[in-house]
């Protein structure tokens, strides 16, 4: 009873406290940048001026936890749709899809069949009667759900940074005839291109590529000034994935284990997928005590946190190398960095930096999920957000409206005040237990523990 009081209580509290965050705002345009493959700790190993003056006046979060696999198509599509790549079903960048029989892979991508489990924010914000812009991200040029962003352009590498920004600031002020976007996503290949090519670890050559994407940095912020757009609209830089140092010393060859004719590869990466031919517990067995440095899994056994299961795209076995590892089947290391490894790891992770009038000044935050960047921008954008395993829990830290110290210490309330009753209860079913040692009174009073407890797991 005393419970149910006092839950009550701190849950008006709870509602008091988060009701200003649904209360709309007028939105202001949004510009979301990603510069693929930017390893987290780049910021700390490089000097990167002009990002860090950008989160200076505005939020940094230091390490994004980002989602499995880590490549840059289920990546990219999660920052615009808040899901797993389970859920979106971009779940590699080399697919096939065993009910229709196609294939998939970065020069064959337009066909709307691989998108279509999703909806990404260009295309969800046009009903909140926006213009929206894609320009080169995964997918900005497909025809999703019948729907293709107001503006966009097809990946195509030798668009310099600086025109593929010009066009996005072009869209973003719009003209006469046409107003301008609500919604911008800007994709550059860079640092990800130099890190495969030369390894994360090489310092002369990553200093060089970073240098030049501070640059990139360093004009976005000054054509945002020019044009006027700086301070009226809000940014958000961040990135796909990390990278790992790859060495020919940490090779795992396939065919060492088993002769290729046992199976059909999909996809050779960090993370290998492929179909047995044989029966399938024989060719797992094979790959399983293949080598130390790398996992087997059969689709079924798959872990649970690396929501990587539940799609038709994941093959009946796939094989996790460890860091740094590659996964060949014969020949030589292909390249001196990669990624695609586990989620988990730090050196998978990229970072994420915001600045205009929603957000708060000079604020840092160690993580976040990925996937929680979509509920922030739908937020930023008054856009009802779209079914997605993101919550804005974490992220309204970073923003100036919030309040959020006075949430987390409700936070800490509930938890401090339930740990309290929960010891004082656990101390008196102690005693009572002891006192009556009759099956009735041992029966009643669990029954009444667990009545207790239903609201706690909400
Ligand atoms: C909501 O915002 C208004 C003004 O913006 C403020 O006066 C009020 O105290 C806020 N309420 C809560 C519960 O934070
Ligand atoms: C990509 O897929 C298309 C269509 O299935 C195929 O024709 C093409 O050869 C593939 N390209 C590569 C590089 O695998
Ligand atoms: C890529 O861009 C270049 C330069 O802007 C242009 O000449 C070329 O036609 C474009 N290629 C494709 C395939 O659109
Ligand atoms: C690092 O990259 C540079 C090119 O920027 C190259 O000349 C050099 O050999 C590389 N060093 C190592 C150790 O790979
Ligand atoms: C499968 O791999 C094993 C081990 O390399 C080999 O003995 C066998 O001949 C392969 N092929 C088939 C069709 O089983
Ligand atoms: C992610 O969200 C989708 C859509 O709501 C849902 O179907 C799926 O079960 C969610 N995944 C997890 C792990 O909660
Ligand atoms: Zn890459």
């Amino acid at each position: 009873m005393l419970l149910q009081t006092l839950l009550g209580f701190l849950c008006s509290v709870g509602a008091l406290a988060t009701e200003n965050t649904t209360a709309q705002q007028s939105a202001v345009p949004l510009l979301l940048v990603s510069f693929d493959g930017f390893r987290a700790d780049y910021l700390q190993r490089f000097p990167m001026p002009n990002l860090k003056l950008l989160y200076s006046q505005g939020v940094l979060v230091e390490q994004l936890n980002n989602v499995f696999i880590t490549k840059t198509f289920p990546n990219h599509y999660s920052l615009v749709t808040g899901l797993y790549a389970e859920s979106h079903g971009i779940l590699a960048s080399t697919m096939y899809d065993p009910v229709s029989h196609k294939h998939f892979n970065l020069t064959s991508d337009k066909d709307p069949m691989w998108w279509n489990q999703a909806e990404p924010l260009w295309i969800t914000a046009l009903d909140s009667g926006y213009k929206t812009a894609a320009m080169m991200w995964p997918g900005s040029d497909v025809v999703i759900g019948n729907r293709t962003p107001t503006h966009f352009l097809p990946y195509n590498s030798t668009v310099t940074f600086q025109q593929r920004l010009e066009s996005v600031i072009n869209w973003m002020l719009g003209h006469e005839k046409e107003q301008g976007v609500m919604f911008a996503a800007l994709y550059w290949e860079e640092p990800d291109r130099s890190g495969h090519i030369f390894g994360p670890d090489n310092a002369t050559a990553m200093a060089k590529a970073l240098k030049e994407v501070d640059d990139n940095i360093g004009l976005l912020m000054s054509e945002l000034k020019r044009t006027g757009l700086w301070g009226n609209v809000n940014i958000l830089i961040t990135s796909d994935h990390g990278m790992a140092q790859c060495s020919a010393d940490r090779l795992i060859r396939l065919d060492d284990c088993l002769k290729s004719d046992n199976y059909t590869l999909v996809d050779l990466s960090a993370v290998t997928a492929l179909i047995p031919l044989q029966d399938p517990e024989v060719v797992f067995a094979l790959l399983n005590k293949c080598h130390a440095h790398m996992t087997a899994y059969l689709k079924k056994s798959i872990p649970d946190r690396l929501h990587y299961r539940d799609n038709e795209r994941i093959q009946p076995i796939i094989l996790i190398a460890d860091e740094g590892w590659t996964i060949v089947q014969r020949g030589d290391l292909p390249r001196l960095g990669d990624h695609g490894y586990d989620n988990s790891l730090p050196s998978m992770h990229p970072f994420l930096a915001a600045a205009g009038p929603s957000f708060r000044q000079g604020y840092q935050l160690k993580s976040l999920q990925s996937v929680d960047v979509y509920p922030l921008m739908c937020h930023l954008l008054s856009v009802p957000p779209r079914r997605n395993n993101g919550t804005l829990t974490q992220a309204r830290c970073l923003l100036a409206a919030e309040s959020c110290g006075d949430v987390a210490m409700v936070t800490a309330l509930v938890v401090g005040v339930l740990f309290i009753l929960s010891t004082i209860t656990g101390l008196f079913w102690l005693l009572r237990s002891r006192r009556s040692m009759g099956p009735r009174a041992f029966q009643r009073l669990q029954v009444d523990y667990d009545d207790d407890d239903d609201p706690l797991l909400e």
